[in-house]
């Protein structure tokens, strides 16, 4: 038996307008009754993070705060960016890094990714390191290449004690927000060979432990069946995550899927 707690994160990216983003943090901490079984955090945008911790405290939900970037130096003349320290202040225990958009469409490199992980961690806080191949990358036969090698540099200088407050996605960056869904073999085959990097990086134990989020087009209809495969240990969900009835099912599945022989 998998003796990992599955993990769901709801990266709301840059939608929502402030009601909205309360409103839908109120139906999720109204909805969500199975905090023993998963771990859930939301990552709202910078603007709307303070008035969402509210209103997941306001009802005791066990949904965690997350922030979906923030820069890695303590403070200074950084115009535009936001440091840890002012997440923290306002509740966010969770970082996501890696995200394909930031990689991608940002353009931040593996080195700044690096640096992000190690001050989140030195910080005290949870990160969700992401990681995945472009289509052209997967077609090129590269999957496990690109994949070992960003989880390699992410996690570089990552001690082992920093390991448990580590959590990653793996999201092909060809089914993100595309409606197109890696298999749940083909996501199995790559979490696999992610957790064997894992255990080549660290040990067996470390490699057990960490869980393996799948993202890309992930919703309530293939949420069963993707998080049934041994070593995928929830989701990291962009779409489905903005409706509260969607994520609420993908965290029912979650659930569902606890305790399920690894
Ligand atoms: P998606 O996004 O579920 O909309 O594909 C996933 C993500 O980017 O984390």
């Amino acid at each position: 038996m998998s003796a990992r707690k599955p993990y769901v994160g709801g990266n709301w990216k840059m939608n929502l307008n402030g009601q909205q983003a309360v409103e839908l943090a109120s139906q999720l901490a109204d909805g969500f009754t199975a905090g023993d079984q998963v771990q859930a955090t939301v990552f709202p945008a910078f603007t709307h993070l303070e008035k969402v911790g509210k209103a997941l405290d306001d009802k005791n939900s066990p949904i965690q705060l997350g922030a979906q970037d923030f820069y890695h130096q303590p403070n200074g003349a950084y115009t535009g960016e936001v440091s840890i320290a002012m997440l923290k202040d306002v509740g966010a225990s969770v970082m996501l890094v890696g995200h394909s958009e930031r990689r991608h469409v940002i353009g931040e490199p593996d080195t700044l990714i690096n640096d992000k992980v190690l001050a989140a961690l030195e910080a005290g806080l949870e990160v969700i390191l992401c990681i995945g191949e472009k289509i052209e990358q997967r077609e090129a036969d590269k999957t496990h290449h690109i994949n070992t090698g960003q989880l390699g540099y992410g996690l570089a200088g990552v001690s082992d004690a920093q390991m448990a407050r580590v959590t990653i996605a793996y999201e092909p960056v060809w089914a993100i927000g595309t409606g197109k869904t890696a298999t749940s073999q083909d996501a199995q085959e790559t979490h696999q060979v992610i957790r064997q990097a894992l255990w080549f990086l660290y040990n067996d134990d470390i490699a057990n432990a960490v869980r393996i989020q799948y993202g890309g087009s992930c919703k309530p209809s293939n949420a069963v069946e993707l998080f049934s495969q041994a070593d995928i240990d929830g989701g990291l969900i962009g779409g489905a995550a903005l409706k509260s009835e969607d994520f609420l099912a993908i965290l029912q599945a979650a659930a569902n899927s606890a305790g399920v022989p690894a």
